[in-house]
């Protein structure tokens, strides 16, 4: 079957097998790695993308469910030379150790941010919830999402050092 979407603002068109998952469709055929598969059980929210602006797990959609939406992946989070505050308060915050969960929580806390700018640590926490992290403890990623919170604005960076 054909399936068509936006794919962090580029249109995309392209043969797909119908059981094909999200996640597969994301890291196989688009070649886009930043999204993570860890689990087969829907639990550890490392696939997580935005369709239409809200979290889903991309292992528990078909990417014949994405047909005609819009999908946002970590890869789609800085503009140009300018990181995210996401991504910047998680370099800012020391959010991250191995890395492998960050980009479903950048991604989650990007949605989060758009819907509630000022959120409490209650609420971070909540949003978050659907997301394991095996490394922080998750301190650091909730000081990293209101690091974003308070610091709105992008920064330009040359991919290579970023001042605050
Ligand atoms: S890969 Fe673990 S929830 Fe999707
Ligand atoms: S930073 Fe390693 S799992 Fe979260």
């Amino acid at each position: 079957m054909q399936i068509s979407m936006t794919v962090n603002g580029e249109d995309i068109t392209r043969e797909i097998e119908p059981r094909v998952l999200l996640v597969h469709f994301i890291r196989d055929v688009l070649r886009l790695t930043g999204t993570h598969w860890g689990c087969d059980t829907s639990n550890c929210g490392t696939c997580v993308v935005l369709m239409d602006g809200l979290p889903v797990k991309s292992c528990t959609v078909l990417a014949a469910m994405a047909d005609g939406h819009a999908i946002t992946t970590v890869e789609g989070l800085a503009t140009g030379a300018k990181l995210d505050p996401v991504q910047q308060g998680f370099m800012e915050e020391h959010g991250l150790q191995c890395g492998f969960c960050t980009p479903g929580m950048m991604l989650t806390a990007r949605a989060l941010l758009d819907r509630n700018p000022h959120p409490d640590d209650g609420e971070i926490r909540e949003a978050i919830s659907g997301q394991m992290c095996r490394c922080t403890g998750y301190a650091t990623i909730v000081r990293s999402v209101k690091w974003a919170a308070e610091h709105p604005a992008a920064q330009e960076t040359t991919g290579e050092e970023v001042t605050a």
